[in-house]
């Protein structure tokens, strides 16, 4: 009888299968809409991921991540993409960022006004360029040589309540930004699109894009735009977050995340114990977080009243305003 030896490396060479996994947010915060906007935000964020899982099922994580993403962007509806908020002078800036944890690279975007995808936009400067981050006419020059189609003007709707939000609030430019973050939680807004995901391949990716804070200063970018604050991806852990820019970036808090990750913790623990960090310094209603491990647990936490949120993976689909 002839019989057959497997070669002893033959499990090394064997390319590792993983359950894929894809978590998207559509922001954490106090969203005070009537029940029907809701119900739309969720369908939309449920079309998010269903749109998403094709990349996973072809392609790789990076690339889940940035069609999810870039599907938030052109809905309209999210704080991101042609939805997004406006600043105090009356006009949009966009922030995008994305990690790919195979390779460490990573690639954002700042202050964009006429780029229709940020997080396209932030592929290109993490796959074409040498640079991390781009920001204002340069990142904006560059989505026009690549090609990628222009922000439409913002909608009648969005218009409408800037101005009335405007009149309302206005004290003075730059007084009045001092004081955007109580009058957001009273306006009860969604901040940020963002999405986790793993692939086949175990690789791990993390995406997020936002218009930023509403009537925030021109200029001012926000945690989307930068890597280990509003997203980070490496071997073990992808995490996107959501909430005040200026506290996720203090914090560090995807960083922070991942690194306790990297020691032992399970995501969701290690993303409980940062929010909790956070909430000791910074108060409540200032974070969200979404994570995957590479052994494709998932978490979700936050500190806001509340977080939009979509999943499809190895525990089925859904799609919730928690
Ligand atoms: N988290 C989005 C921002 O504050 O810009």
């Amino acid at each position: 009888m002839k019989t057959f030896i497997l070669p002893i490396n033959m499990f090394k060479v064997w390319p590792t299968m993983n359950h894929p996994a894809l978590l998207l947010h559509g922001g954490a915060g106090s969203w005070r809409a009537p029940r029907g906007l809701i119900d739309e935000a969720v369908r939309v964020i449920g079309e998010a991921v269903e749109h998403g899982w094709r990349f996973i099922e072809t392609g790789s994580a990076i690339e889940a991540v940035v069609e999810s993403v870039s599907f938030m962007e052109d809905s309209g509806f999210l704080n991101a993409g042609s939805g997004s908020v406006l600043n105090i002078a009356g006009y949009r800036e966009l922030d995008a960022g994305l990690m790919d944890g195979r390779s460490m690279r990573a690639g954002s975007v700042g202050g964009v006004k006429v780029t229709r995808n940020p997080i396209k936009l932030a592929k290109i400067v993490m796959d074409e360029t040498d640079h991390v981050m781009l920001v204002g006419e340069g990142a904006d020059r560059l989505a026009k040589a690549r090609g990628l189609p222009e922000l439409e003007e913002p909608s009648r709707r969005l218009l409408e309540r800037y101005v009335e939000q405007l009149n309302k609030y206005r004290v003075g430019e730059y007084s009045f930004y001092l004081r955007n973050r109580a009058i957001a939680k009273e306006l009860g807004l969604l901040d940020t699109v963002g999405a986790v995901a793993l692939d086949r391949n175990g690789a791990l990716a993390s995406a997020v894009s936002t218009g930023g804070i509403w009537l925030k200063m021109p200029g001012r970018v926000g945690d989307s735009a930068i890597p280990g604050a509003g997203f980070y991806a490496d071997m073990d852990a992808a995490i996107a977050a959501t909430g005040v820019g200026e506290v996720i970036i203090l914090s560090m808090a995807s960083l922070r995340v991942a690194l306790l990750v990297s020691q032992g913790y399970s995501i969701q623990k290690a993303s409980e114990l940062i929010v909790n960090w956070v909430t000791e310094k910074w108060g409540p209603g200032t974070i969200g977080l979404i994570g995957l491990s590479k052994r494709c647990e998932e978490a979700i936490a936050f500190n806001t009243e509340h977080i939009l949120v979509s999943y499809k993976g190895p525990k089925g689909i859904f799609a919730k305003f928690l």
